[in-house]
């Protein structure tokens, strides 16, 4: 991964980016990349409010994917990204655009729409979210299915030669296992976790609090899931020498620097930013000093250092 820096904001937590640059004091430079909100084929209203909650150690959310499709996001967001005041800030962030799709077709005609699109240069990388459903399938998800991973991922990279992420979910058995076939059928780096299925319940109403019912849990309830996760995924990952983006649940730089101990190789914050938009200059900080206090000359020194 070639980013300035380790840290990476994720997906659905800053949109298409176009208001960060206008955060008074924002630490534009502590930022490696910035994955866009997810891309569908078509336009999607998503579900009906209310579609994100807290709860007592992280949010909850069932978005539903809203996004004004591909051809818009081409046209409408793609399009200006260098124009961003983000941008100016830091010309050195790295984009990614996070495909998601409920069909094989879907996912790699978003790529295949992009490719051919005269923005295409802008986009450094595609993260493919395979935590959503096949309708042609009775609503399999992606992820959790060898057989679909698989396909999903090879159309994905016959649209473009540049690296793909896998976004793994941690709902599944044998996340580890995924792993090793997201690699052996294309994927050039992974990112773990996505968010954990979960529900919450407003006892007043005996209702759900998110509209969909469930949703995904992610903050900081879900650090410990991540890291085990991300333990994983790199006993696999680390032989093919495959990087892992960690995530889930980190606040701050003692999070990060576990993430990184788990076998990752770059950091994504999500919900953190919640609380703290200036999270991500924090967490450069206190890696920079772990690395001094521990004799690392580097960040990446650090990745998979757990011992048992
Ligand atoms: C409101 C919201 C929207 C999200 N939208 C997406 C999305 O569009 N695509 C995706 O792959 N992940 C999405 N995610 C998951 C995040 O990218 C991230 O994997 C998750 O929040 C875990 O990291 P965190 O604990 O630091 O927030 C979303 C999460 C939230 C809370």
């Amino acid at each position: 991964m070639q980013w300035q820096t380790p840290i990476c904001l994720l997906s659905g937590h800053t949109g298409f980016a176009e208001e960060l640059g206008n955060i008074p004091f924002f630490p534009a430079t502590s930022i490696g990349a910035i994955v866009l909100k997810a891309t569908t084929l078509e336009p999607r209203e998503g579900h009906p409010a209310e579609r994100v909650c807290e709860t007592p150690l992280g949010l909850m959310n069932a978005v539903g994917l809203e996004n004004p499709g591909v051809e818009a996001v081409i046209e409408n967001k793609l399009a200006s990204l260098p124009n961003l005041s983000i941008s100016k800030q830091n010309p050195d962030i790295q984009w990614i655009v996070n495909v998601a799709g409920f069909t094989v077709h879907e996912y790699a005609m978003v790529i295949e729409r992009i490719e051919k699109s005269p923005y295409q240069s802008y986009v450094s990388a595609y993260e493919i979210n395979i935590s959503c459903p096949n309708v042609k399938k009775g609503g399999a998800v992606f992820g959790h299915d060898e057989v679909l991973a698989a396909e999903v991922i090879s159309e994905c990279r016959k649209k473009t030669t540049k690296p793909l992420i896998i976004k793994l979910s941690p709902n599944q058995t044998d996340i580890a296992n995924m792993a090793e076939v997201c690699i052996n059928n294309g994927a050039d780096i992974l990112s773990a976790i996505n968010t954990v299925a979960a529900m919450h319940i407003d006892t007043h109403r005996q209702k759900t609090y998110l509209s969909a019912g469930r949703g995904g849990l992610s903050g900081r309830a879900v650090l410990p899931i991540a890291l085990l996760n991300v333990y994983l995924i790199w006993q696999v990952a680390n032989s093919y020498n495959i990087p892992i983006i960690g995530q889930g649940g980190i606040s701050n730089g003692d999070d990060a620097i576990s993430m990184l101990l788990a076998g990752a190789s770059a950091i994504g914050i999500g919900s953190a930013l919640a609380r703290d938009i200036r999270v991500s200059k924090k967490i450069i900080k206190s890696i920079e000093k772990y690395c001094q206090t521990h004799g690392f000359s580097h960040y990446s020194e650090i990745t998979g250092k757990l011992s048992l």
